[in-house]
């Protein structure tokens, strides 16, 4: 079950924008982010829910989409992400978060996934454009930012022979093809035969 769930959880950055994202579903996503691990359990990422559509265009402008497709602006915005959380650092707080922040941002993703939606992390922010948008004071910035919608692009996985590139693309039909490396590959002096991963 949770094989096909990761499996599921791709990044997706093309959705369905006729879609609203309610505030109930973000708020039990950043419910999961709140339970999941954190070093010395000190907790210290707030979390800010957006999906005024004003907010989300400001936000969308904010964030650097696809850095390996550079000819790709973005989703057009019939296919815009309906809702973003944030994931702040508040230097007031103390803690280093960056591990935290991955750690909550991948429970949302899973979340979401769950729930028939998708989302895209972003380490890539505008930390001056999200200070204004988001009101932070200075202590704080945005560690990651998490884009969530109804996705509408097919996510192929495909397998990564050692010196292939680890580079995304996309085909014809616009499918998004993400290259991953083979388990055998990602082993560290592992000598014998690996087992079929999908078995
Ligand atoms: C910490 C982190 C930061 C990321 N930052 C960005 C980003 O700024 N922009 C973007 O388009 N994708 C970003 N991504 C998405 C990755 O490109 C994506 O995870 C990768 O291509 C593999 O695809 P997959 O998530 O479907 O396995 C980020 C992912 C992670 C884990």
């Amino acid at each position: 079950m949770l094989d096909a769930l990761i499996q599921l959880a791709r990044t997706y950055r093309r959705f369905d924008a006729s879609y609203l994202v309610d505030e109930t579903v973000l708020l039990r996503l950043v419910n999961l982010a709140r339970l999941s691990p954190s070093s010395g359990n000190k907790q210290a990422i707030r979390f800010a829910p957006v999906n005024d559509p004003a907010d989300c265009d400001a936000i969308f402008e904010s964030l650097l989409w696809a850095y390996s497709l550079p000819d790709w602006p973005g989703p057009a915005r019939e296919e815009r992400p309906t809702a973003y959380i944030v994931l702040l650092r508040d230097d007031a707080l103390g803690a280093d978060v960056s591990h935290d922040a991955g750690i909550a941002a991948w429970s949302m993703v899973l979340g979401a996934t769950e729930r028939g939606l998708g989302a895209c992390i972003f380490a890539s922010a505008d930390q001056d454009r999200f200070r204004k948008i988001l009101s932070l004071p200075p202590t704080m910035s945005v560690e990651l930012v998490l884009a969530v919608g109804k996705p509408v692009e097919e996510v192929v996985l495909e397998e990564m022979l050692p010196g292939e590139s680890f580079e995304y693309w996309r085909d014809e039909a616009n499918s998004h093809h993400v290259p991953k490396r083979r388990l055998e590959d990602v082993l560290w002096n592992y000598e014998q035969d690996t087992p079929n991963p999908d078995n």
